[in-house]
């Protein structure tokens, strides 16, 4: 595997490759990030990934300075997964100067998570962005975890018109049901056993739908009311439409559950689609 972290050496190295396939990350990487880069294989030809822990997308109170930095663990297990390329910019590499042009996504990004991390769509929105153009890739690989993320840069591919395909890739969970996160790492063995309430009430709202429940404003109360009981402090539980994340005028259109909570001072969030 090549490592570069200047824009000038990655772009000579990715000189005449055929179909290329990226997959942007934060590192910390887990199984969740593997399985990203085996649906970038089965993909294309050539798989790019990257490490970036990026300051744009952090609020001043969140976790930034103490987000989990492995470089050498996650450069064993991109070599393992077969990734071709990766690109690990500095800041100064990747920001030489302080970034003044972003790309503001709309409204999206003031709901749900937008609205309890406000800027994180924008910073997310324009290193995906500075990202897309140096590795200048055919397709590039989100994970369905970050559905929010996922949706907001499918959508900004598609109105920028940037010839990339845009590909989700499905959660990948421990046996009890936690989706796979960075931020579990940050879980004491306490809150991890607590951790997967998370998962269990999203398809308790998942199965109550199923069953002809169309009182979505109830289930997400029933919801949030369980999490607090348990000591959770919820940021929002919502079943919104697949298609936009607005809220559902039935619940006949394909749905999505969503959810962020905070267990102790780990944020987790998770979703389900219906
Ligand atoms: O999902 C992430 O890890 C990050 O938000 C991303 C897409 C790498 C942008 O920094």
């Amino acid at each position: 595997m090549q490592i570069h972290s200047a824009i000038a050496d990655l772009r000579a190295a990715l000189q005449g490759r055929d179909r290329v396939v990226f997959v942007p990350t934060m590192g910390n990487l887990h199984a969740g990030h593997i399985s990203l880069m085996e649906q970038a294989r089965a993909h294309g030809d050539t798989v790019v990934a990257s490490i970036f822990v990026n300051r744009l997308q952090f609020g001043p109170n969140e976790d930034f300075d103490k987000y989990p930095r492995t470089f050498q663990a996650d450069c064993d297990k991109l070599a393992t997964a077969g990734v071709d390329i990766l690109f690990a910019p500095t800041e100064s590499d990747l920001y030489p100067e302080p970034q003044e042009y972003f790309i503001e996504p709309p409204g999206i990004q003031n709901v749900l998570d937008g609205e309890f991390r406000p800027g994180h769509f924008r910073g997310v929105a324009t290193v995906v962005t500075k990202l897309f153009n140096c590795v200048q890739p055919d397709a590039a690989v989100f994970g369905k975890k970050d559905y929010q993320q996922l949706m907001v840069i499918r959508n900004m591919t598609r109105q920028l018109a940037l010839p990339i395909d845009i590909i989700g890739g499905e959660t990948v969970r421990a046996e009890d049901g936690l989706a796979l996160s960075s931020r579990n790492g940050y879980l004491s063995p306490t809150e991890r056993a607590e951790a997967p309430r998370l998962y269990r009430e999203l398809n308790r709202i998942r199965d109550a739908i199923r069953s002809g429940e169309s009182d979505t404003v109830k289930l997400e109360n029933a919801a949030l009311a369980a999490l607090a009981a348990a000591g959770w402090k919820s940021d929002y539980v919502a079943v919104r439409q697949q298609s936009d994340l607005s809220t559902p005028k039935g619940v006949d259109a394909p749905l999505v559950v969503l959810a962020a909570s905070r267990l102790g001072s780990t944020r987790l969030i998770d979703n389900i689609e219906i």
